[in-house]
Formats: C-alpha cells, structure tokens, sequence
C-alpha cells in the first residue's frame, strides 16, 4: 500500500475521510463505521493530567561538555574526563499556571536537566532561583494551593498567596527574589538555572563533599518589567516558547556554564547556618564557584506531547558519585516525582523514548504493567538472584554513607549560630541599585496592597522589616498610599 494512503489505527485503508457512513443519503450513522467510532474515540483520549505544578513548559535537547576537572570531587563517570559530551534533554518551564497558561509572568522557572550518561539517567531538577519559598516538603501542597487558583472563586487570589506567606517567614527570601527584577525573565535562554538543592558529590577515595549546582547562562539575563510583561503576554501568551523554539530552529545554539561550589562533607556542621537549608544561598566568598563544563541546546523535539508533555523527570535519578544531601525538601522531593510520574504517565513511564535511557539500557528484573513494552529476551529470568547470567548489583555505593544523630521526631531546624529566616533577604534588598529597590517595593506594594486582610498585611510588613528595616518601612509606605488611592 502507497504511503500516502490514510488508514485506521490498526492500517487498514480507509475510503472516507470527510462523509461518516449513514443509513440512507439523509439517515442516521452507522455503527459499523470504524473509522468515525475510533476517531472519536480516540480524540476523547488525548488528554492526560498535567503536572500538579510547571504544568506549562518548554523543551530542548543538546549536549553537556566537560571543560574543567572535577575528579577530586567526583567519580561521576560523564563528569570524568575534559571534553566528554553527553547528550542531555532541558525541560524549562513556570510553575503556577495551568497547561494554557502564559510564559511571560512573575513565577519561578523550572529549569530541569536530564543527562543520558552511560550509567544511567542523571535528573537536576533546578530552578531559575537558587533559593525557595519554604524548607520543608510538609508544607508544599499548601503552598501550592496558596499560589494557584482558588477552589471557590476559580482565580489566583492575592488574600491566599500573601497569607500564606504571612505565616512563613523562611519564604522572605525568595519572595524579594521573586518580587525584583529576575522574578519574570525575558525567555528561557536569558535566565540562569540553579539545583538550589545542596547535593552530594562523592570522589574515588569516599570523600564526600557537599555541592550546590549553577548554570550561568551565556545569552547574558535579560528580564521583563510588570508593564512589558503585559504587553508581551497580549502580543504573544506563549512567548518563551516561541522564543525557545525559533532559536534552536534558527540555529542558535543557546548554552549555559555550569558552576559548582563545593563543601567537604566535615565542614557542615560547624557552618554558621544550616547548609542544607533551601532558602540560603552559601555565600561565594565563602565557597567559590568552580566551572565545570557547558550546557548546549540545538535539536527541538519533533513532537511536544510525545517528548515536553511526557517527560519524567526525578530529582531521585542519581548515578554513581552523585547522591542527595539531608536537605529535608530535596528528600520529599526524592518521593514526589516519580509517584507523580506513575500516576501521570503510568508505571512504564520510563520506557517512553524521552525517558528511557539513551546512552545504556536499563536491565532488571521490573516487568508487565500497563503499557509494557520492555520484553527483555525470550529466556531472560524475571527473578533474582539466579543461575542464568542475569543482571546483578555491583555491591558499590553510589555515593558516600553519611553519619547521623540525634531523636526521631518532628524538629524545627538543626542547630546553627547564624539562622534566622531574615538576614539573606536583607543581603539581597541591600544589593540591589537605588533603581532595582524602587521596582521591587512597588512590585511588592502592587500585590500585598490587593489583600483584604489587615493582620495579613502587617506580618508580611513585619517580615519585610526584620530583613532590613528601610525596605518595611518603604514597602509599609507605598502599600498604605496605594490603599489610600
Ligand atoms: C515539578 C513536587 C519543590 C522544581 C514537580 C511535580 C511535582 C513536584 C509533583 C510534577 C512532576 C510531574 O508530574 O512530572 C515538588 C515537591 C516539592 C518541590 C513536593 C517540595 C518538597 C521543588 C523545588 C524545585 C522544583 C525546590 C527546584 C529547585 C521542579 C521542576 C518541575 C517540578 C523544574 C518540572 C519538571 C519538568 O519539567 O517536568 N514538582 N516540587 N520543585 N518541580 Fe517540584
């Protein structure tokens, strides 16, 4: 049969395309008629649940290229020798809006990594922020419901995005970082991506370090004001994609240097603030940004559902010399993700094209399930240990055992000399230009001026203030002469 021949699902010609089969000229259709049943049938599938949050995003593929050794720190084989490529997939996306969502809007960028390593796929899920709103995973799907839309009026609601924040002082940080100029990037090749998480790094010898991951992005950042986000988003509400896409198509090449900064493993502990605190940065004087190698993106997905909408990624795909930190967030992340993936895509989500590894095969003793396809060989044993040359494990970590104390229980934060939720915010107002300070307050205003409540004004003021008391006092000001207005 001629390629150009239309056929049903199961590839049989099909004779009509544009008449559904009836009873009579002008009667009523045909049961018989398979194409039109499974037609419709089939458009009413092509849905399936969007990701609870960065529902909206954008990929690419490309390639990752060590330009600095890291063997010190790491035994991580992609990361082992200078010049070594490995072929990556890039997932960037928003975070509280929908799948129609709009692109150019004040939200964190996801910014996700999946590195096709020959030992198995290396998942970063990072941010476009190396810092985060909250530090425990307990409290994520209230703030998730705090910044999405309301279960009664349908709409993000400034009441519920503020109070919730009135009630989390560990979110000041981030919210000044969103509420300045980074908070609504120009595209996606114009921002940086950050792990934000601590991570951990383990070299040859067993020493373990702690690691803090930065892509640095070589476009230069480029970011939009309130006032030309809103016309970017009439012009083009899918404007980071647009972007995304021409470039790569056009050749562009968009790339990032990845940075680390590293912490031996014995030096936690005695560090003035809790290292593995998601809303601190570590500070670069006291731990300098090491290059690592480049991030290049030049192939678009041939098709958005098959490769961006199923794409799975997990902050718990490690390979050997990489492992996670005691970072309480990163660990609940560490089960999110791929519960959300087997409740997304299925339990075979691993065996789509996107997901699947590239540069090794996965081999085990996994099987069946919806949707299997993975047939590993007709005398492949399904159980181990066994006689038959199956695979085993190694019998190696695959990253250092880290030494732990203390009582089971719920506990605030591990103690630390220096760690309380304000001063880093403080650090960042205080950095900013005259100019920069005057967008951030009336970005902040603009928002917090819309709350109904006036005790969830005044914690969020008292939160502005502890971190530097100008920056309450000018946020306290410009949300009172807005009120007033
Ligand atoms: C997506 C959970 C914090 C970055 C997701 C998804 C879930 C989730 C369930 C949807 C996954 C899917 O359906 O494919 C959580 C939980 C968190 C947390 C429970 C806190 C405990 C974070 C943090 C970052 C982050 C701190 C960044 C540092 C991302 C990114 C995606 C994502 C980039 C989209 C991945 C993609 O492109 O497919 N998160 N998240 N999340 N999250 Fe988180």
């Amino acid at each position: 049969m001629s390629q150009r021949v239309l056929t049903t699902e199961s590839g049989a010609p099909v004779a009509d395309n544009q008449n559904s089969a009836t009873a009579g000229a002008g009667g009523p259709l045909l049961l018989q008629d398979q194409h039109l049943l499974e037609k419709l049938a089939r458009f009413n599938r092509e849905r399936i649940p969007e990701r609870v949050v960065h529902a909206r995003g954008s990929g690419a593929y490309g390639h990752f290229e060590v330009t600095d050794d890291v063997t010190e720190f790491t035994y991580a084989d992609f990361l082992s020798t200078v010049g070594r490529r490995t072929e990556v997939f890039v997932r960037f996306s928003t975070v509280a809006d929908s799948l129609g969502g709009a692109d150019a809007v004040r939200d964190p960028r996801g910014f996700a990594v999946k590195f096709y390593t020959e030992e198995g796929n290396y998942d970063l899920v990072g941010n476009n922020t190396p810092v985060f709103f909250i530090k425990d995973p307990i409290k994520f799907p209230d703030f998730i419901h705090s910044q999405k839309r309301d279960p009664f009026t349908g709409r993000q609601e400034p009441d519920n995005v503020w109070d919730f924040w009135a009630h989390s002082p560990e979110a000041t940080h981030q919210v000044t970082w969103l509420m300045g100029d980074r908070g609504i990037p120009a595209s996606y090749r114009h921002m940086n991506g950050y792990g934000s998480h601590t991570y951990q790094w383990t070299n040859s010898a067993g020493e373990a370090f702690f690691v803090k991951y930065h892509f640095k992005t070589n476009q230069g950042i480029r970011c939009l004001s309130a006032e030309q986000a809103a016309e970017t988003v009439g012009r083009d509400a899918n404007s980071h994609q647009t972007d995304l896409l021409q470039a790569v198509e056009r050749g562009v090449r968009p790339s990032w240097t990845l940075y680390v900064q590293l912490m031996p493993a014995a030096e936690a502990d005695g560090y003035r603030f809790n290292p593995f605190d998601l809303t601190k940065v570590w500070p670069h004087q006291d731990y300098p940004l090491r290059r690592v190698g480049r991030l290049v993106l030049d192939r678009n997905p041939d098709n958005v559902f098959a490769e961006v909408e199923q794409a799975a990624f997990s902050p718990n795909n490690f390979v050997p010399g990489i492992g996670p930190s005691p970072d309480k967030m990163l660990q609940g992340r560490l089960f999110a993700y791929a519960d959300a993936h087997r409740y997304r895509l299925g339990v075979n989500h691993t065996q789509l094209a996107v997901n699947a590894p590239k540069a090794t095969t996965a081999r085990n003793y996994g099987r069946d399930g919806l949707m299997a396809s993975n047939a590993q060989g007709r005398a492949a044993k399904n159980y181990e240990p066994n006689s038959y040359d199956g695979p085993a494990e190694t019998g190696r970590p695959l990253s250092a055992p880290l030494a732990v104390a203390g009582h089971t229980g719920t506990h605030a934060a591990p103690p630390h000399t220096k760690d309380d939720d304000f001063f880093q915010a403080g650090e960042l107002y205080r950095l900013m230009s005259a100019e920069e300070k005057s967008r951030l307050i009336a970005n902040i205003a603009g928002g917090l001026s819309q709350v109904s409540r006036d005790d969830v004004i005044d914690k969020n003021l008292a939160h502005f203030h502890a971190a530097d008391p100008e920056y309450g006092r000018r946020v306290a000001e410009a949300v009172r002469a807005l009120r007033e207005d």
